[in-house]
């Protein structure tokens, strides 16, 4: 009969998709990163193996928010269940007290780290526990180094586009521009759609028409909304400005869902759209 070790893990974050990794210094694994935790003491639940054991590695007391993945090992001598808990800190100064050296990983990073077993989902797991406002701050500061300096209106559109599409996940996302007394399709990520759309013609044209965000919670209630795919439930448009005051251009995006954008999205594609200068 092969003895069973019961062990916890701490993967805790920070809220903005980095996860906190130790390395142990000593040992077959010294060169690994890995989460920190230990042994399950006979009489201890795991949460509070894990609260103890943080502590004494870290001296920083942590808010578990929940259990993870249970990871098994199978080994000659023994089995072992390792749980773990996606955590935050509540105090501490995570003072290394056990390990060799400690750092906070991206979820970039994450994808390359050795031993982490690929299975666990926990980049998506990293991801979904970052708020919307979370998100978006985030996006903006990618936004804003992905333009700064940028003079080519296309590649400017085509990166703000699939940067916001890829950090949010919506359904579309992409530029109409005014040409010629009208809306022309400009760089979008997502199914097709329609090439051209009028001045004051759909949730597009109304946004220009009036220089003003429109946030559309159902796209069948919205009197002359252009179905580009019937798919599309919900809608923000934001006008895109010259630097002369001229509408240019206008950010479409769409959502499979209803009631999907609110306040936080109005005011950070705002501020998105003021960093693209057409
Ligand atoms: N629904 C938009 C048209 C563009 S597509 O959604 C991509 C509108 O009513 O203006």
């Amino acid at each position: 009969m092969r003895k069973q070790i019961n062990v916890v893990a701490a993967i805790i974050h920070d809220g903005e998709g980095r996860v906190f990794a130790t390395q142990r210094g000593y040992g077959e694994w010294k060169d690994y990163w890995e989460f920190p935790g230990g042994k399950i003491e006979p009489g201890e639940c795991a949460e509070e193996a894990l609260r103890r054991e943080i502590w004494e590695e870290l001296e920083t007391r942590i808010v578990i928010e929940r259990l993870e993945a249970t990871v098994e090992y199978d080994y000659p001598k023994f089995h072992l269940t390792m749980r773990c808990y996606l955590c935050r800190i509540e105090s501490g100064s995570l003072t290394l007290k056990e390990h060799e050296a400690a750092r906070w990983l991206s979820m970039r990073e994450l994808e390359s780290v050795g031993w982490l077993p690929a299975d666990w989902g926990l980049v998506k797991t990293l991801k979904d526990t970052m708020n919307k406002e979370e998100r978006y701050r985030l996006l903006t500061k990618q936004i804003r180094a992905l333009t700064d300096g940028e003079t080519d209106a296309v590649a400017v559109m085509a990166n703000v586009c699939a940067a916001i599409h890829g950090a949010m996940g919506f359904f579309w996302t992409g530029f109409y521009r005014v040409k010629e007394g009208a809306l022309l399709l400009g760089p979008f990520q997502g199914p097709v759609a329609c090439t051209h759309i009028g001045f004051g013609c759909g949730v597009c044209g109304t946004a220009w028409e009036r220089r003003e965000t429109m946030v559309v919670p159902d796209v069948e209630q919205f009197p002359g909304h252009i179905a580009c795919s019937s798919q599309s439930r919900s809608e923000i448009v934001v006008p895109v400005f010259s630097r002369e005051g001229e509408v240019v251009a206008v950010l479409d995006i769409d959502s499979k869902e209803r009631s999907t954008f609110d306040d936080i999205d109005r005011r950070y594609l705002e501020e998105i759209c003021r960093m693209v200068k057409l």
